[in-house]
């Protein structure tokens, strides 16, 4: 039997890149997979190679969101598995030509969309009893990344967010966890960008790398980790250091629980 038998997954950016190579790979291990995308035609494709389920729509519209849940639920009877992975980067280096249309839409697809898609997912998920999701982050998220600092701005968002909100999802049966790729061999970097790779004979890694990292975070016990997947190296729990704390007087007291903000 397949690890992922009888369960239901859904993939944003699944229409391409690591988002189809993880749509495969999660179907190969049984899932019915809902393929979510802005990229219609491509989306549909890959559905029904997968004899799995489309639903396009921007992740950044809640009602989209709304929507799709409760039509997976209803349909297909409930949900397991999210991957929300969709994204895309600036290009640019130089804020001055990150325009405000630029902007929107990474902050959209990046931030917006993981935000919204936790927040659609969890409740389904909780009356199913537990789940995994998994969020596309990048090592963008773990370290400056000055080709793209909006992206590195977007990346390392996820990671606070999946890393937050780790200890409350478990009480509810779901784990999160985050995947940290170096640079993948996908369409998002463009020719340029891989002439430049080529170029400097910088190793790729494969989009079914990172795939075999996501459905580890899916089968495994993990929550809350961030995992770097670099060029031979997959799956590595990155360990952040420290934070120092308050020094002088109240020093070794605990801040209160449920204290907003800080
Ligand atoms: N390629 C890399 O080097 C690399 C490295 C680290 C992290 N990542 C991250 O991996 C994820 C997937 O990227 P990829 O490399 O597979 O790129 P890709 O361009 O091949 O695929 C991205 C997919 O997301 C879809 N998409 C984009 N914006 C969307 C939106 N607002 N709503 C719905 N769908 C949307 C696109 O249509 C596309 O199908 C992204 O979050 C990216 O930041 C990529």
């Amino acid at each position: 039997m397949a690890s992922l038998d009888g369960q239901v997954a859904l993939v944003t950016g699944g229409a391409s890149g690591i988002g189809l190579a993880a749509a495969r790979l999660l179907r190969g291990e049984g899932a019915l997979v809902v393929v979510i995308d802005i990229a219609e035609e491509e989306g549909r494709r890959v559905a029904a190679e997968l004899d799995g389920r489309f639903v396009g729509f921007d992740v950044a519209e809640p009602r989209g969101w709304e929507e799709a849940v409760s039509s997976i639920e209803e349909e297909l009877g409930g949900l397991d598995v999210a991957f929300l992975n969709a994204g895309v980067t600036t290009g640019s280096n130089v804020l001055a030509e990150v325009t405000d249309s630029a902007y929107r839409r990474i902050m959209r697809a990046n931030v917006d969309g993981v935000f919204l898609g936790a927040r659609a997912v969890v409740p389904a998920m909780g009356r199913r009893g537990g789940g995994a999701i998994v969020a596309t982050a990048s090592i963008a998220g773990l370290v400056a990344y000055e080709p793209d600092p909006v992206y590195a701005m977007t990346k390392h968002a996820v990671v606070g967010l999946v890393r937050s909100l780790a200890p409350q999802l478990k009480r509810l049966g779901i784990r999160i966890n985050a995947v940290c790729p170096g640079i993948v061999d996908t369409p998002l970097i463009g020719e340029e960008g891989r002439r430049l790779m080529e170029a400097a004979s910088f190793p790729m890694i494969p989009p079914e790398k990172v795939a075999e990292v996501v459905l580890d975070c899916v089968v495994s016990q993990a929550n809350g980790e961030a995992f770097v997947v670099q060029p031979g190296l997959g799956g590595l729990a990155y360990r952040f250091p420290g934070v120092p704390g308050p020094r002088g007087e109240g020093a070794g007291r605990k801040p209160p629980s449920g204290l907003a903000g800080g």
